[in-house]
């Protein structure tokens, strides 16, 4: 039964616990992979789950600086537990992640107390920094290294979806981001590493794997053997039609697309791989072509809507969701008409928005024509009002539908319903039925008559037995 299968205990190990842990994640579904792993050494490592923050034996913040907004919220977490680390000088204060790699040293000048910083390059190798903190040391470790293959058991937050790193780093330079600076050089994990993982993940009955990448598209090119035309000889396609046999994942996704390298043959492989979700996160960032040569991009907005328009071809129903900037430097208000244009041509499915943010070590963050922040705000907003009516308006087409429902587990806001995600990626609410004559547990996919759609999810009626 579904309220057994979620409440039972995950296979913890039994062995006497040598404190608690707790994990704060800031960030993307690349930093929730990798304090996933992080987690699965500390419960190696003898540590247990703690159940309250402020209880924990071991803090630790992975970090995220993509803006400045989180840069600061990381503070105002940290500056907490460092109120906290005075009365409890035992306390284990762990930043790591992202911001982590940025500040180095110098996050430790700010906040001494911390004990470790590490870099998102250093995850794999917690056990050992660790090792280093209890021998009576502060460490930083954010040089530069080759990610070793990953060994860790991760400890899931899911017990259905997982996310599998295929890349990490990104060689793209944006001309905002600050990822390259702080994720280091692209480094692709071998193919058989990879489909290993998704078998190891089927024998745990997962159901879903999402491959994670900064720019999934990149994947391959800097593994050995390059064509004679230049292009990598092993691609993200390849790796789709590699992996689909895995037996028991019936879901297969990926993130993030870049369009300045989405191809046509990998829109034929999700057309023709069953288990290839219809769902593309393509982040388009601006809908002027000027704004997107100073974003360094690589693309314009005629080849942006090529792409959806190929997809659409083979799998008119699929859902495009994407990221853009208003009020990047010089930004002019015709320039963020075009973005608003775009938006209302494409029809997107949910765009994920901000207003931009000047970054450290990063070409954009230096020029003189940054926008006023009263500007930024105005534009942020009426997006945002243009995206929910959109999304709304176009989660209308699921209404009626049979969907196929993947079963995650709860509605943590009422217990009283269950929810999935729709191939496409729409999360879905569900009654538990009062005379549950449903046998149904975890991890199955139920077909579901959509009967409500908002701008970010759906409820629906189970209707097999
Ligand atoms: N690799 C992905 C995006 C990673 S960062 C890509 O290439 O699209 C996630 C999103 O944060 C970006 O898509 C962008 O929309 C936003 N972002 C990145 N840097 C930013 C900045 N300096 N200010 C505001 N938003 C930013
Ligand atoms: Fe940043 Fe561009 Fe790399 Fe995406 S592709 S992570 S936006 S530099
Ligand atoms: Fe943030 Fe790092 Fe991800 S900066 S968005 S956690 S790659």
């Amino acid at each position: 039964m579904l309220a057994r299968s979620i409440l039972e205990e995950k296979s913890s190990n039994r062995k006497s616990s040598i404190g608690s842990y707790w994990i704060t994640t800031f960030g993307c579904q690349m930093n929730k992979a990798d304090s996933e792993r992080m987690a699965g050494t500390l419960e190696k490592m003898g540590y247990s789950r703690a159940l309250d923050e402020f209880k924990a034996d071991l803090v630790l913040y992975n970090t995220c600086t993509i803006r400045d907004s989180a840069q600061q919220k990381v503070y105002s977490f940290l500056g907490k537990q460092v109120k906290r680390k005075h009365e409890f000088p035992k306390l284990k204060l762990v930043v790591a992640g992202c911001l982590a790699q940025q500040e180095g040293e110098s996050l430790l000048r700010r906040v001494p107390e911390i004990d470790l910083i590490m870099g998102p390059q250093h995850v794999n190798n917690l056990e050992n920094l660790l090792g280093r903190v209890d021998s009576g040391n502060q460490v930083v470790a954010t040089e530069e290294t080759f990610i070793s293959e990953d060994i860790t058991n991760a400890r899931r937050d899911s017990s259905i979806c997982g996310w599998v790193n295929i890349i990490y780093g990104c060689n793209e330079r944006c001309s905002y981001c600050v990822v390259p600076s702080v994720r280091g050089k692209e480094q692709s994990r071998y193919p058989d590493a990879i489909k290993n993982e998704i078998i190891n993940l089927a024998r745990d009955n997962f159901k879903e794997v999402t491959l994670l990448g900064q720019n999934i598209d990149a994947y391959g090119r800097d593994l050995p053997g390059t064509k004679k035309d230049g292009s990598n000889a092993y691609t993200l396609t390849d790796l789709l039609y590699f992996i689909h046999d895995v037996e028991g994942i019936r879901r297969i996704r990926f993130a993030t697309s870049h369009p300045r390298y989405f191809s046509k043959r990998l829109i034929q492989a999700c057309y023709e791989l069953d288990k290839v979700c219809e769902h593309f996160h393509i982040p388009f960032q601006s809908g002027n072509d000027e704004i997107l040569r100073l974003m360094a991009r690589g693309y314009t907005v005629d080849k942006y809507k090529k792409i959806i328009e190929n997809i659409r071809l083979l799998m008119p129903n699929a859902s495009i969701t994407a990221d853009a900037i208003v009020a990047f430097p010089g930004e002019t208000e015709k320039q963020y008409q075009d973005t608003l244009k775009l938006i209302n041509e494409i029809g997107f499915d949910q765009v994920m928005t901000a207003a931009y943010s000047p970054r450290p070590n990063t070409p954009a963050a230096k020029w003189d024509n940054q926008i006023p922040e009263e500007v930024k705000k105005v534009r942020l907003k009426e997006i945002n009002e243009l995206i929910d009516k959109i999304s709304r308006q176009r989660n209308q087409r699921y209404l009626n539908n049979i969907e196929s429902i993947l079963i995650e587990g709860f509605n943590p806001k009422n217990t009283s319903q269950i929810m999935g995600r729709t191939r496409t990626n729409r999360l879905t609410f569900l009654e538990i039925p009062k005379n549950n004559k449903f046998n149904y547990s975890l991890g199955d996919e139920l077909n579901v008559k959509i009967t409500e759609a908002r701008s970010f999810s759906l409820s629906g009626q189970i209707i097999n037995e």
